[in-house]
């Protein structure tokens, strides 16, 4: 039996990646609150003598899945050091004890690494330049993991994540639909939107079979948060709320966001035999679960 440890686990990725462990491998769960709903409640993975704890008691684990992260985009640009210690100490302190024991490790990570001048999907190896305090502490915790365990990190980007748990665009959307007639959304940044439900198996795919190296995750195609907020009300039946496409510029963030970050997923379609669904499907999937 494997015993994979998912850190982050009562968040959004990380709960839905403790119901998707594989046959054959036991998920044990740890988060940073100490009444979070998870196997080892109360780690701050930045503190090494409480992974080390973590290891000790718990182990021995025969790899890593490092979902955890300080993810508050706008708050982090005042606490990037708290941000900095969750987002890269956190990793490094992770990592270092996958190489102790020579087990790998999966790191979650974002498109925010990049600054989103791009005009084609960017591939893993295209240049990073992170325009946020987020996307900075994300990027030092990806190169934090691999300088500590080069052989055995396989750093996955993903982008625009809802689920069943957590709080999320979608959610959000729904939201205000049911408190207003009329929604302004932006229409001038493009990603993909993409489900906890189609990432998470694929995460588990990367720690399986996945070489070290980056990986790109995200779901097919592309859209705005205009398109996405139109199909999620589309797609749950919500009828009679207009929703008018706007600019960033309209709604200024303390975080500046890529404008375009659409991520080249080729890498990992390689590695699964499939790219993963495309992101509309993947969103009245969504749906339909969470009505049914
Ligand atoms: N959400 C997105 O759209 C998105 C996009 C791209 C990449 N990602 C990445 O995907 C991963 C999962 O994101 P998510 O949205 O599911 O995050 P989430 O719901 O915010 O969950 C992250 C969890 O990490 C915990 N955490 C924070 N600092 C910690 C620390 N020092 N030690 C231990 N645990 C700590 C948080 O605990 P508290 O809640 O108690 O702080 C939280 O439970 C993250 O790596 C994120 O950067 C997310």
């Amino acid at each position: 039996m494997k015993r994979v440890l998912v850190t982050g686990a009562s968040g959004m990725l990380g709960s839905e990646l403790m119901l998707r462990a594989p046959s054959g491998t036991t998920a044990i769960g740890t988060d940073l609150r100490a009444d979070a709903p998870v196997d080892v409640p109360g780690i701050d993975l930045a503190d090494e003598s409480g992974v080390a704890a973590l290891f000790a008691s718990r182990g021995p684990f025969t790899g890593v899945i490092h979902g955890a992260a300080f993810t508050a985009v706008d708050l982090a640009e005042e606490k990037e050091s708290e941000a900095r210690r969750a987002n890269e100490d956190a990793a490094r302190v992770i990592a270092t004890h996958c190489a102790r024991l020579s087990i790998p490790l999966v790191v979650v990570s974002t498109d925010f690494v990049f600054d989103g001048a791009g005009t084609r999907p960017y591939r893993e190896d295209d240049a990073t330049r992170p325009l946020s305090a987020y996307g900075r502490t994300k990027l030092a915790g990806e190169k934090a993991a691999v300088a500590a365990h080069p052989n055995g990190t396989r750093i996955v980007r993903t982008q625009w994540l809802y689920g069943p748990r957590g709080k999320h665009f979608p959610g959000t959307i729904l939201k205000l639909a049911s408190e207003r007639s009329e929604l302004k959304v932006v229409h001038d940044q493009v990603g993909a939107p993409t489900s906890t439900l189609e990432l998470a198996p694929a995460l588990w795919d990367v720690l399986a079979r996945g070489e070290a190296g980056i990986y790109h995750a995200a779901c097919a195609g592309q859209a705005s948060w205009y398109e996405f907020a139109r199909a999620t009300l589309e797609l749950s039946g919500v009828k009679g709320v207009t929703v008018l496409p706007c600019s960033t510029a309209e709604f200024p963030r303390p975080a500046v966001r890529p404008r375009y970050s659409v991520l080249d997923c080729s890498r990992l379609a390689a590695l699964r035999g499939r790219t993963l669904a495309p992101w509309r499907a993947a969103l009245a999937q969504f749906i339909e679960s969470q009505n049914s």
